[in-house]
Order: C-alpha cells, then structure tokens, then sequence
C-alpha cells in the first residue's frame, strides 16, 4: 500500500539535480527550439508540494546550498504524465479478446463493471489501479468508476490517500445496458449532485459529470447532465464520443433530430471549455470547428483505437491552426491495452503514421502532460516544471532494458537534437520498466512490487 504524504518532507525543501524535459509552449504550433525547455544539468526545488525554483544548476545552487539535493544521473526528469481518460473498473478486464465496442461492452466490460456494487471489491481495484498509474509515471487521470456511488468514493478515498490529482465522477446509465448497471436519472441527478458537494476541490479531488456515452443515457438523464453543468459551472463533463461506427449509427436512430453526435451533448448544454470527449474518430469539419470553437478537449486513445478496430484519430486535424481543439493522450484501459503512456505514445506515433504524418517526441510527450494539463484548464497547476505548480514528476531511465542500453548507449544528452533521437527510441521501446521513480506533490511514492 501507498504511503500518505509524511509533513515533514513536505515543509522540509527538497531538491532534484539531473536533466530535465518539459514545455513552455505547444510544439504543435511552435518550433521546438521554442516550446521545449531541455536543461541538461538543472536543478528542481520544491516544498510542500509544490515547485519553489526551476532552472540551471550552476544558476542556482549557491541559492540552494543547504538543501539536500538528489541527484539522479543519466536519467530525464518530466511532468508527472496524466491519463485523461481511464476506466479503473476495468483494470481487471484489460486484453479481452475479438470484439469491437458494442459487442465488447455486452460480453466483457458490463458484468465486469457490475462487480462494483461491492464497495471492498471496488476499494481493492481502485487501490490496484492507481498504484497502477504511479508505476507508469501518471499523477493525474481523469477516471471512469461505475454507475455505483460507492465505486466513486473509494476512488477517491484512495486518491486522497496517495495525494493524487484525480478527476472522476459516478457513471451516468439508464439506459440500453443490463439491468444491473441502470440508475433512475432521478436518483443519479441527486447521487451526483451529492458527490459534487463532497468532492469538488477536496484536497486535489475534482469532479466530473459523467453520462457513459449517449447510447446509454435517456433525453431525460443528458438533460439533467446539463443542469448539474449549470448548477455547478466549474466541474468537468466527461463522456465518449464517435468512437465506433455501429456506435454512431445508434446513437442517430436514439436521437433522430440531432444532426449529429456532437450535437446530442450540444443539445442538454454539455460542450464546453471543461468538457472531454474520449476518441472523437469518426467527426467531421464542422465537429472539429464546434469543438474548437467551444474549447473543447478530446481525449487521444490510441492503444483502445487500435485494439478495438475503432479507427484512426486524426491528429493532425484537431491540431490544425485554423480550428485548434485540445487534446491530451489517454490509455482508455481496459480497451486500451496498457496504462504505460511511453506505449500510448508509440501507439499514437503508428496511428499518425498510418496517415502519413510524424509524431515527434516532443508532440507525443506534450501530449501527455502540458497538453492534457490544458485539456483539463489545469495548466496553471500541473503539466510543467514553472514556479508555483505542483511537484508531481517522474524520473525516467532511458536504459531500462538491455535492448533499450543497446539503443541508447549514451543516456545523457547535451542538446536537443540528441535528447529527440534518444527520447524517441525511449518512447517507442519503454514502458513501466522506465520508470525510476514517481513523485506526487514533492513525495516519492512507494508502489508495491
Ligand atoms: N463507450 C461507452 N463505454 C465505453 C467504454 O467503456 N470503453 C470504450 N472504449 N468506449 C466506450
Ligand atoms: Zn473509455
């Protein structure tokens, strides 16, 4: 089991000596020698829990002299990365075979999500789960339970006792689903609103409305979706969105008078500048234009895209200059097929060269922290390494199996150029073995073997 924060490494400063990535802009739009802060020999000062100095060591150090310094050598520091979009019920499901979405869902993922009714069996996978994320290096996800209260609150219970950033809130379902996974909309309003007032800024807790997708909500449940957004203006609205294409065909018979799927969730006021749409493949211009222009995110999920033969993202359309939409990487687990964002990474690098584009390392590692930092408005907390935000990083090794030594037989690198070669071949060969160390808010996390 994790251990809670102790007070005294919190008021004690502490410091990190090594080279360290992180972004000052997005690589997306401007040149890396721009956007992408690289200091091979720098120095990372924090006290309770959050950034105090960031910058060259021999700029700071004689500032800093009495703290004890950890040094790490040969290894590469980054944000803490984070998941924005994971279902820790289906930790337990991952790597279910033969089936797309529809059929997927029905088969594995629904009698898997039921077992939650038990509040030991869900406080047991959550606990998994988010040790799970700090052995990957995520620090912060935006979480699906399920359609239980109490597979929320043990969530969240659980996060607390690790500090961690999590963003989660009950999965709204009343309809086209087994029995035992429907709610009345009625009583999910009053659950959720309910959980909102308990856990909205509870220490690093945040909320989000949650309908599963729209298949499985009423007109009447995505209507009261939309009044708890009005009620309570600041929490975040989390769902999937074009994901797969018998999915979509559905969801038009079920809401025959919305043009298209966006516009369901447009319709009960569910689009805007906090709201995340899992997936997002099968969208059009005009999606992507509403999207951006209502500063939307889209959580990119390429390992479940992939594994579930749902289709190819386009990337390089949401990044566009013309209509720019928000988007962070996700593992989607359990139909994404590793809580490694390294693997999500190298997956999404396949998916943008399957439609003949590039994805450096710098736009993939963007991704996964200042990027999804952005996507959840967080970026004034979390996602770089600038005074003032939340000591939530990670210590990476670019050596972490003897394939990846071969590869990388240098691990330091002086420039960026140098630091591009070896992080990517790192990106594509690493996983939770790269993983030296996790801190989340300033403290090491202990993760169980
Ligand atoms: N759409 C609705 N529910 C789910 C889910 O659990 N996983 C994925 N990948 N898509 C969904
Ligand atoms: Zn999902």
């Amino acid at each position: 089991m994790s251990q809670a924060a102790t007070s005294l490494s919190d008021s004690t400063p502490q410091a990190i000596r090594g080279a360290f990535l992180d972004f000052v802009d997005d690589p997306f739009y401007v040149a890396a020698s721009e956007s992408v802060r690289y200091i091979p020999d720098g120095l990372l000062v924090f006290q309770q829990g959050k950034v105090l100095a960031f910058g060259a060591y021999q700029d700071l150090h004689s500032n800093y002299g009495a703290i004890e310094v950890t040094q790490y050598s040969g290894k590469l520091m980054v944000p803490g990365f984070i998941d924005l979009h994971v279902h820790y019920p289906q930790t337990e499901m991952i790597a279910a075979y033969g089936a797309q979405l529809m059929e997927w869902l029905e088969t594995y993922t629904f009698p898997t999500e039921a077992k939650f009714k038990d509040a030991d069996y869900a406080r047991k996978i959550a606990s998994f789960f988010l040790d799970e994320l700090l052995r990957n290096g995520t620090t912060t996800a935006l979480v699906l339970p399920t359609i239980f209260p109490q597979s929320v609150q043990v969530l969240f219970e659980e996060a607390q006792r690790r500090n961690m950033r999590i963003i989660a809130g009950q999965v709204l379902m009343s309809r086209n689903a087994p029995d035992s996974l429907l709610n009345d909309a009625e009583t999910a309003y009053g659950q959720t609103k309910e959980q909102i007032q308990t856990w909205h800024g509870n220490g690093r807790s945040l909320y989000a409305i949650t309908p599963r997708f729209a298949i499985t909500s009423t007109a009447e449940e995505l209507a009261l979706a939309g009044k708890l957004k009005r009620e309570f203006p600041d929490v975040y609205v989390h769902t999937h969105m074009s994901e797969n294409l018998k999915e979509i065909e559905l969801t038009a018979k079920l809401f025959p008078d919305c043009k298209d799927y966006l516009n369901v969730y447009e319709q009960f006021g569910l689009v805007g500048d906090r709201s995340v749409f899992a997936h997002c493949i099968h969208i059009d211009d005009s999606a992507f234009q509403r999207l951006s222009e209502a500063g939307a995110a889209i959580a990119f999920c390429p390992t479940s895209n992939l594994f579930l033969g749902s289709g190819l993202f386009k990337l390089g359309q949401a990044k566009s200059s013309q209509y720019p939409v928000k988007v962070g990487l996700a593992t989607d687990v359990g139909g994404g097929t590793s809580f490694s964002q390294l693997q999500t990474m190298s997956d999404a690098y396949k998916v943008a060269q399957l439609q003949g584009e590039s994805l450096s390392v710098f736009k993939a590692f963007y991704l996964a922290t200042l990027g999804a930092a952005k996507a959840l408005a967080l970026e004034d907390k979390l996602g770089s390494f600038d005074v003032g935000k939340e000591a939530d990083f990670i210590v990476l090794d670019l050596q972490a199996t003897p394939l990846m030594a071969l590869r990388n037989p240098v691990p330091h690198a002086e420039s960026l150029d140098q630091l591009a070669e070896k992080a990517f071949a790192m990106m594509i060969l690493g996983d939770d073995r790269s993983i030296v160390a996790t801190y989340v808010a300033g403290n090491l996390a202990s993760i169980p073997t």
